[in-house]
């Protein structure tokens, strides 16, 4: 069926090309599930309000000193905003820091397990993020709906109308929790944000390079349009 069409080419392309980013390593090797949870959290929190290529170099640096919860949790915030420098948006490293101390002190230092628990006791972390560290370090069966995967889905499904009315937001997280793949979910939004990066950017896709192209209805119509042009020539 299209949906099993639909996850195998994006799975495929993103085994092809994707970039070896120093979180993805970890929700793939590391065996500690508590280790493997914080330090997807932390990345995801990271790259909210930053891009990846900057990301990388505080992640690293960030995991070196507080490799644990446990470790941030008794840092002080002084030195949570040291670290943080250059980042922008402080409020996210105060709550990464406030989540860790909760942590330590109301959850017996077990991070969360399950999508509504990370949503319901980290702050900051809302039903993307949750998603997100839920599918990737957890293999939690969920979407993941960032702004790139919103544009993804938007030209997928030719969807016009406004995409960030509740509506088409409603819409497009049950798209995106059909589309999900049940053996790799983690992988699966991380193929979807890679290709909302690479591929299906917001000006000039590079639609000739997409390995979904045969299912998007926006490239139809497009190619549909060229068809008649031609035909008429
Ligand atoms: N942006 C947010 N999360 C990401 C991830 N896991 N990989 C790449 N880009 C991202």
């Amino acid at each position: 069926t299209g949906v099993t069409l639909f996850r195998t080419h994006i799975l495929y392309w993103y085994d092809q090309g994707k970039r070896e980013l120093p979180w993805r390593t970890v929700a793939l090797t590391e065996t500690d599930i508590n280790i493997r949870t914080y330090a997807v959290w932390v990345s995801e929190i990271m790259l909210q309000q930053t891009q990846v290529a900057t990301v990388i170099d505080y992640y690293n640096k960030w995991m070196k000193r507080w490799p644990t919860v446990q470790d941030l949790a008794a840092a002080t915030l002084e030195e949570v905003n040291q670290m943080w420098a250059g980042l922008g948006y402080y409020s996210r490293g105060k709550r990464l820091h406030e989540g860790a101390q909760k942590v330590v002190s109301e959850l017996g230092g077990e991070m969360p397990r399950t999508v509504e628990a990370l949503l319901k006791q980290l702050p900051g972390v809302g039903r993307y993020t949750a998603g997100a560290v839920g599918s990737i370090a957890l293999g939690q069966l969920t979407g993941a709906v960032d702004g790139n995967v919103t544009r993804v889905l938007c030209r997928v499904r030719a969807i016009g109308a406004d995409s960030t009315s509740p509506a088409v937001t409603e819409a497009l997280w049950s798209i995106a929790n059909t589309l999900v793949s049940p053996e790799r979910p983690g992988d699966f939004n991380q193929a979807m944000m890679e290709l909302g990066a690479r591929v299906c950017t917001p000006k000039g896709p590079l639609c000739t390079q997409c390995p979904i192209q045969t299912l998007c209805h926006s490239y139809r119509k497009v190619s549909i349009k060229q068809e008649e042009n031609s035909t008429k020539l």
